[in-house]
């Protein structure tokens, strides 16, 4: 897996939150990226525009504000959209990226006048372009784009509008920001630029970014996904299993839940209907992660509403001992937390209920009995220095 391909499947779920594709971060970076081309930038130049572009708006998504705030913005209020590019910034140097992306990412919402960074002036022009091109009803009146922009051109640098107008004579340019064809196009592009590998450190950045977003949907899943990796990494090394494998697939084990509507998780009951998209997180979030170069942890998320009585879902198969630990802490984390419809039980019903799922063969015993030896109250209490430094992006 390499670098772009990895951020641009980040953005793809945060353009997407809830199931509603809003496609702003993707065509605000094919936007951008030929803003850039015409104004000559090198290949190092473009490659830093793509990765700003990408990251540019991932604070206000993951923000309490979701998709609500996004339809809602006032656009002209420069002041309050500096929060959410402040947090943007600073999510974009948690996931090691190079200085210029951050700084970009900071002023996307400042006008050319106070714009002190190159690419942050080239994302204000192309985040004005998309948000002027996603209220026009005919998507080919381009012309009456381009004009409504005229009107604001002092806000833009001179020689960016100029380069700008010069890509919008091109229908291709509007054609490639169609839904049909955007994802295409950006793949197309970020092709062209050179392939860095991911390394270990962006990959666990990664991982606790979405354990962040995926725990922030409900106040009641508080620190769900770092109680799974708890347990999880701690029943891994009980069992003699792929720990590694194990705490990343257990933070990004409700990855999918991203792409429901939060409100559903806040119901206390569901019905049928509700209850099969709830159960499409795991399916999501196997093709999600499959898509950002997580394998085996795709593998796992996709099985861990499985057990042995082949009545789980989505699959209805018999998880092996690394599905069936991770499937375990999943379970032992949710019961250790209130939720709409139950309350959180105690250590001692926990323990009971394990030894009756012993009774029932819901798992391999050795499983079970290794999740039987875990202290619950240190999983509570663990610290995780991480976790704690991706919740003080957002403050
Ligand atoms: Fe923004
Ligand atoms: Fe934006
Ligand atoms: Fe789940």
């Amino acid at each position: 897996m390499w670098v772009n391909k990895l951020l641009f499947e980040l953005c793809r779920l945060s353009d997407s939150l809830e199931g509603e594709d809003t496609f702003h971060q993707r065509r605000v970076c094919y936007i951008a990226y030929n803003i850039a081309k015409e104004l000559g930038f090198d290949e190092f130049g473009l490659d830093l525009v793509i990765k700003s572009a990408l990251l540019h708006d991932i604070g206000i998504l993951t923000d309490e504000s979701k998709v609500e705030t996004f339809r809602n913005i006032i656009y002209e209020d420069y002041e309050s959209l500096n929060r959410h590019a402040v947090i943007s910034g600073r999510v974009a140097r948690f996931l090691n990226m190079h200085l210029d992306v951050t700084l970009a990412i900071n002023l996307h919402h400042t006008p050319h006048e106070n714009n002190t960074s190159i690419i942050g002036n080239i994302l204000f022009l192309a985040d004005n372009v998309e948000i002027a091109y996603r209220s026009l009803t005919n998507p080919y009146a381009y012309d009456d784009l381009v004009e409504f922009l005229e009107q604001k051109k002092k806000l833009f640098d001179p020689n960016m509008f100029e380069a700008l107008k010069n890509i919008a004579r091109k229908e291709c340019f509007w054609f490639s920001l169609l839904e049909d064809y955007i994802d295409d196009a950006i793949c197309e592009i970020l092709d062209r630029l050179p392939k860095e590998e991911v390394d270990n450190k962006l990959k666990t950045a990664v991982c606790y970014l979405i354990s962040y977003m995926s725990d922030n949907i409900a106040p009641f899943y508080d620190k769900y996904t770092l109680f799974v990796k708890n347990i999880a990494v701690n029943l891994g090394y009980k069992l003699g299993l792929d720990t590694k494998v194990l705490h990343n697939a257990a933070l990004l084990s409700h990855i999918g839940n991203l792409k429901i509507p939060y409100d559903t998780f806040k119901m206390p009951s569901l019905d049928e209907e509700t209850y099969n998209v709830v159960k499409s997180h795991t399916f999501e979030g196997y093709h999600i992660l499959k898509r950002m170069g997580f394998e085996k942890e795709a593998e796992l998320v996709l099985l861990h509403h499985e057990n042995n009585t082949k009545e789980g879902y989505p699959c209805k198969v018999k998880p092996e001992k690394e599905a069936a630990a991770l499937a375990l802490a999943t379970i032992v984390a949710a019961i250790m937390q209130d939720r709409p419809y139950r309350v959180a039980r105690s250590d001692d019903k926990i323990r009971e209920g394990l030894k009756n799922f012993k009774d029932i063969d819901l798992f391999d015993s050795e499983v079970i009995n290794a999740m039987l030896e875990i202290d619950l109250e240190k999983v509570r209490k663990t610290e995780d220095e991480y976790y704690t430094a991706v919740k003080k992006l957002f403050i």
